[in-house]
């Protein structure tokens, strides 16, 4: 293992939330927003762990919505990098609602957030390497690189060419 590299589960943050009426809409449910919110803390701290550094959210893919938070749920995130690259760390995300009493436990979101290592004046820095270890791990990293390409065409910061782990993709004639 290279000195500037820290094993994935090293990234590792989980953190519950006990739901308040605060954090409900009209339904008695989480609001999505607040959610949104506690994941981009999980992330960041996450982030954090792995860069040693402050991290801002750079973009956050696709979260959806499948299964409504009740107001008596106790909610967990879980958050671990999946693979770093220059400056920028892609972080897993994963929701799961538990009502205690009733002994009732569902995944209810996920999502892939982008942070970046900065200094102090809000400029990137390297981050180590984040090395996986077990087989999921070893999947999530392995999709990392598609992934990023693909947010990076949809940020406008990658010509769809110039996407090779895409090219299957983007090749094909439909
Ligand atoms: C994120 C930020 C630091 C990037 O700065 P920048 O000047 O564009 O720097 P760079 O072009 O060197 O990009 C730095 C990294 O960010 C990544 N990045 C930038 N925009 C991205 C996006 N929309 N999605 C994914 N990654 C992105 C780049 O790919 C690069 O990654 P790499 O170094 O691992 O290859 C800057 O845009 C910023 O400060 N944004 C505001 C962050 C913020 O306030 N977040 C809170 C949201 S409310």
């Amino acid at each position: 293992m290279a000195v500037n590299s820290k094993f994935v589960k090293e990234t590792l943050v989980v953190k519950n939330e006990l739901l308040m009426p605060n954090d409900t809409n009209m339904f008695n449910k989480l609001m999505g927003g607040k959610l949104m919110y506690w994941m981009d803390i999980a992330g960041a701290i996450s982030a954090q762990k792995l860069s040693n550094s402050l991290a801002v959210t750079a973009s956050v893919d696709n979260i959806s919505f499948k299964h409504p938070i009740e107001i008596t749920d106790v909610i967990t995130l879980t958050a671990q990098v999946t693979r770093s690259f220059k400056t920028s760390m892609e972080v897993y995300i994963e929701v799961v609602a538990e009502n205690i009493p009733n002994k009732t436990k569902r995944k209810t979101n996920s999502a892939f957030f982008t942070f970046v290592a900065v200094d102090k004046s809000g400029k990137p820095l390297r981050v180590p390497e984040a090395i996986p270890e077990t087989d999921r791990e070893k999947e999530l990293y392995e999709g990392a690189l598609r992934r990023r390409q693909l947010r990076l065409i949809f940020a406008g910061r990658l010509k769809p060419k110039d996407a090779i782990e895409l090219k299957s993709i983007f090749d094909q004639k439909i």
